[in-house]
């Protein structure tokens, strides 16, 4: 149990319409990986930067991630029979900024198409090329799973999210 003095310092609320800035605050405490999520799409190879990726399960190989609804990027996300998740090094903010902005931010960026014709970044901390097994609501997101058909990686240190802010993981504590 906290003792008086760390409740004194501890926000509480109660998510809804008029707290949805201190949710956001609550949740943000969660540090992450930052993705890169790529598919292909009626107007040629897509890219976006989600922090919402996570594993799932080993045997079989599942992940998930969750696109936002309010995205114009969503449908095509959504939908998508074949994707790839890159895992960014901590030198790749620059990229996750591009791919935030722009879908189509590719130009500058080493990149192949794989037998599904999704667009694979080439430098990435790691990727997973993935192939969509069911698809679920989720509130103002939806939820993809996906199983992984190949896992690639090399060494390095991973770009981290939280607070609203990039970082770098740091070890040991
Ligand atoms: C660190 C970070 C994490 C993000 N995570 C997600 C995510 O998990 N899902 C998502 O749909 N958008 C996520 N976004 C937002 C998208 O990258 C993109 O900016 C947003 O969907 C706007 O897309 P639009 O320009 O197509 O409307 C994230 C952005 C950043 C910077």
């Amino acid at each position: 149990m906290p003792d008086g003095s760390e409740i004194s310092y501890m926000q509480s609320v109660t998510p809804g319409p008029d707290t949805t800035r201190e949710f956001r605050d609550a949740l943000g405490r969660f540090a992450t990986g930052v993705t890169v999520v790529t598919t292909n799409s009626e107007i040629g190879p897509l890219g976006i930067t989600a922090n919402s990726f996570a594993s799932v399960s080993l045997d079989p190989p599942l992940i998930l991630w969750s696109p936002a609804r309010f995205s114009r990027r969503y449908g095509a996300f959504f939908e998508a029979a074949h994707f790839a998740i890159h895992v960014a090094g901590a030198d790749q903010k620059d990229i996750c900024d591009r791919f935030s902005r722009d879908g189509t931010a590719f130009d500058g960026t080493d990149w192949q198409l794989n037998d599904h014709n999704v667009p694979l970044l080439n430098g990435f901390l790691a990727r997973f090329e993935c192939t969509t097994l069911a698809r679920h609501a989720g509130g103002d997101h939806g939820i993809v799973v996906a199983e992984v058909t190949r896992a690639t990686w090399r060494k390095g240190a991973p770009l981290v999210f939280s607070q609203g802010q990039f970082g770098h993981f740091k070890t040991p504590v």
